[in-house]
């Protein structure tokens, strides 16, 4: 798609994902809408393009319906990722997760269709698979999650696929898997590699939760990205997408790996209760997206680490000599 003019609304403009996608689509030449109640999100993840004359940020909620009908105005395609995206907080804050993700995704999809935007693209989880014995994943194995955000995600999947089969509107949902690079905020609840590179600046162990044999797709935010392109130029609807690197490897692997790009190795690597509703196992079959969007990730698990570590330290000004 030429993305030259063209209207796109992302929400969730402030959060990790969100802000690298808003700044890929004005490089292109987008005019884009950034949404965001700053709960996760952080306007200093928006700060280069705020003075971009062609985006604009308005701080808002999902959860509000007419504040939603207020900004979808001309709008070409809604990039949907604006979430409660902590599994553990799931756990301690089920409504509230229900409430942000389920009914802020189905306000989303109503108010869409009241005001004609032509498709949807939805940032769905590989946590809908729960612990499914299988791997790697494929699209249509069971849905079985074993968190309430992992409902969460399998519900607004499910409204996707409702909206385009009953209302012929344009959805597509992206299974995202394990997403990780700049942007990513180091904070309790955020992924696991932002958190040990925090701790890795600060010289502290790496914390694992469980004995460490639990493995994850970890996928760059720069081929997220890609793939998000391709969802609106190829003319798909009703599609769910895995999207991960293919290339699963374990938190210890992770721990060892990260610590030998930072010269950190002296470092230890301690473990602890494990996580509730945390899956064991999490493998992406990555076929359907070759097929569909012509998607095949550019980096592999270690150079998105480091082209990671490289702009963490150029932007926070840290000294760490990557490997
Ligand atoms: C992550 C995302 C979720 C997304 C899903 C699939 C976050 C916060 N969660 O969930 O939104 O839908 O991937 O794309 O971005 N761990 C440790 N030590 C730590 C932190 C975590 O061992 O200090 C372990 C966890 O127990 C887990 C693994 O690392 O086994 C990954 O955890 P996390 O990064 O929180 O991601 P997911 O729960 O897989």
């Amino acid at each position: 798609m030429n993305f030259k003019g063209k209207n796109i609304l992302v929400t969730g403009a402030a959060g990790f994902i969100g802000s690298n996608l808003t700044y890929e689509l004005l490089k292109l030449g987008a005019n884009v809408i950034g949404i965001d109640n700053l709960f996760n999100g952080l306007i200093e993840n928006l700060e280069e393009i705020l003075e971009n004359k062609s985006f604009k940020f308005i701080k808002g909620d999902i959860r509000d319906f007419n504040f939603l009908l207020e900004v979808f105005k001309d709008i070409d395609i809604i990039y949907h990722e604006a979430a409660f995206t902590s599994v553990p907080q799931s756990i301690l804050m089920p409504e509230s997760c229900n409430d942000v993700n389920v009914n802020g995704t189905l306000n989303i999809l109503n108010a869409a269709r009241k005001k004609d935007v032509e498709k949807i693209i939805y940032a769905s989880s590989s946590s809908v698979y729960g612990e499914t014995p299988s791997l790697p994943k494929e699209e249509d194995m069971p849905r079985i999650p074993i968190s309430p955000y992992g409902v969460s995600k399998m519900t607004c999947e499910a409204y996707m696929q409702v909206f385009h089969q009953v209302y012929g509107m344009k959805t597509v949902s992206l299974r995202y898997f394990n997403v990780f690079g700049p942007r990513q905020k180091d904070s309790p609840y955020s992924g696991v590699i932002a958190i040990w590179l925090g701790r890795i600046i600060d010289n502290k162990e790496l914390i694992i939760f469980g004995d460490g044999e639990q493995s994850r797709d970890f996928t760059y935010v720069k081929d997220v990205v890609r793939a998000n392109l391709l969802a609106a130029e190829h003319e798909i609807s009703g599609e769910i997408i895995n999207l991960g690197a293919g290339s699963p490897i374990t938190l210890t692997e992770l721990g060892k790996l990260m610590l030998k790009l930072t010269n950190k190795e002296e470092l230890k690597i301690v473990y602890s209760d494990p996580r509730l509703g945390d899956i064991m196992h999490s493998f992406a079959d990555i076929s359907k997206a070759k097929e569909l969007l012509k998607f095949q990730p550019k980096y592999t698990q270690e150079e998105g680490l480091r082209d990671y570590f490289k702009w963490y330290c150029k932007k926070y000004n840290k000294n760490l000599i990557i490997s």
